[in-house]
C-alpha cells in the first residue's frame, strides 16, 4: 500500500488568464486529497471514497463498470488521459479521502485528478514529471467536458511550501516566489455554490478567443492594453496579467499597501469588466477590507465559491472569523473561513 497526497489551491492573483497563455500566482493550501493505493492483477481500477457514496469501477481500458457510482467518470477520465498519452494501465485498488471542500472553488477536482494520476502511473511503475502529471489531470477535466486552463493542476502538482507559484501558462515556466513570513492568506467561502460557473466560464473563454481573432493574435497574452481598451472582457485579461507582475514585485518588497491595492483592483476588474462576480462576493470582499485585510478579491472562476484576502499573519485568524460572522449576519448565507499556509505540491508519502 502506498499513499499520495495532492493539495487544493487558492489563486492569489492572475484570474481568468491561464487559458489565454497568461500568468497566475496560486498557492497550494493545507487541504488535500489523499489516495492510498495498491497495484492488483485485476483488470479494474476500483476506488472507494470517504466522502462520496458507492464505488468507482473502471476497466484498464478506460470503460466505466456497470455498477459504478456516478463519480467513476472522473476516475475514467484520468485513465483515458493516461492511455491517450501512451501510459499502460494496470489494476489498482484505491481509497480516496479529501479535505478539500467539494465544489467550493478550491480545486477539489484538480487535487483528485492529480492524486489519481500519480497513483495510477506509479502503480504501473511509470514516473511522470510534475508538468506531465498536470497535463494528464488537465486533459482528464477536458475529457469530462470542463474546458479549464492548467493553473489548478500545476498548483496542485508542483507548489513549494512557503511560496506562491508564478506560472507562465504559455511556457509552463514556474518561479517560486517567497511569501513574507508575516503575511496571512485568508480564504473565505461565500456559502454560494458556483452555479453558473461552468456555462459562463466557457462563454468567457469563447469571448477571449473571438477578441484574439479580431486582433490577429494567438491569444490575449500578446495583446497590449491599448489594443483592448474598448473590449471589457479582453481588457480584464490583459490588465490582470500586468497586475500579476506588479503583485510579484510587491511581494518581493513586502509592500502590503500595494498588495492590497492590486487585490482590490483585480476584484474590480473581475466584477465590472469580466462580469464573474455576484453581489454576495462583492459584499464579502467589502467586509474583509473593512475588517482589516490589506485587500480582497474573488478567487477561482467566480459566480460563487471563495474570496481570498491578505492580512497581517498575527491578525489573520481574527479577521477571518469576524468577517465570516458579519457576512453571515448580513446575508443569511453560511460561510466558512480559514487561514492557509502555502503548502508543498503533490507527493508520494509511502
Ligand atoms: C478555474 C479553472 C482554472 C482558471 C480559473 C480562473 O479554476 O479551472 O483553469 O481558469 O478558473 O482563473
Amino acid at each position: 500500500m502506498k499513499t499520495v497526497r495532492a493539495p487544493g489551491r487558492v489563486n492569489l492573483i492572475g484570474e481568468h488568464t491561464d487559458y489565454q497563455d497568461g500568468w497566475c500566482l496560486p498557492i497550494a493550501i493545507d487541504r488535500e486529497a489523499v489516495v492510498r493505493y495498491t497495484a492488483t492483477d485485476n483488470q479494474s481500477i476500483i476506488v472507494h471514497s470517504a466522502q462520496l457514496p458507492g464505488e468507482a469501477r473502471v476497466g484498464v481500458d478506460g470503460g466505466v463498470g456497470p455498477t459504478s457510482a456516478p463519480w467513476a467518470s472522473n476516475v475514467a477520465n484520468v485513465v483515458n488521459a493516461l492511455i491517450e498519452r501512451g501510459y499502460p494501465i494496470r489494476g489498482v485498488d484505491a481509497h480516496l479521502d479529501s479535505s478539500v471542500p467539494l465544489g467550493s472553488g478550491l480545486s477539489s477536482s484538480a487535487a483528485f485528478g492529480v492524486a489519481i494520476t500519480i497513483a495510477l502511473a506509479d502503480a504501473n511503475g511509470a514516473v511522470l514529471d510534475h508538468i506531465e502529471v498536470a497535463r494528464v489531470a488537465q486533459r482528464a477535466e477536458h475529457l469530462g467536458g470542463v474546458p479549464c486552463g492548467i493553473m489548478d493542476q500545476m498548483a496542485s502538482a508542483i507548489s513549494r511550501a512557503g511560496h506562491a507559484m508564478l506560472l507562465d501558462c504559455r511556457t509552463l515556466h514556474i518561479e517560486a516566489i517567497a511569501l513574507p513570513d508575516d503575511l496571512g492568506v485568508i480564504v473565505v467561502h461565500s456559502g454560494l455554490p458556483r452555479t453558473l460557473a461552468d456555462s459562463q466560464y466557457a462563454q468567457r473563454r469563447a469571448a477571449c478567443e473571438q477578441a484574439s481573432a479580431r486582433l490577429g493574435i494567438v491569444n490575449l497574452r500578446d495583446a497590449t492594453l491599448d489594443a483592448v481598451s474598448d473590449d471589457p472582457f479582453a481588457r480584464h485579461v490583459v490588465s490582470e496579467n500586468l497586475r500579476v507582475h506588479a503583485f510579484v514585485a510587491a511581494l518581493r518588497a513586502n509592500d502590503t499597501n500595494a498588495l492590497g491595492e492590486l487585490l482590490n483592483a483585480s476584484h474590480e476588474s473581475l466584477a465590472r469588466d469580466y462580469l464573474v462576480s455576484t453581489p454576495e462576493l462583492d459584499q464579502l470582499v467589502e467586509i474583509l477590507r473593512d475588517t482589516g485585510a490589506y485587500g480582497a478579491r474573488l478567487t477561482g472562476a467566480g459566480f460563487g465559491g471563495c474570496v481570498v484576502a491578505l492580512a497581517p499573519l498575527a491578525e489573520a485568524n481574527a479577521i477571518a472569523q469576524h468577517a465570516a460572522l458579519r457576512y453571515r449576519a448580513e446575508t443569511d448565507l453560511i460561510p466558512f473561513a480559514f487561514v492557509s499556509q502555502a503548502c508543498a505540491g503533490a507527493e508520494i508519502i509511502e
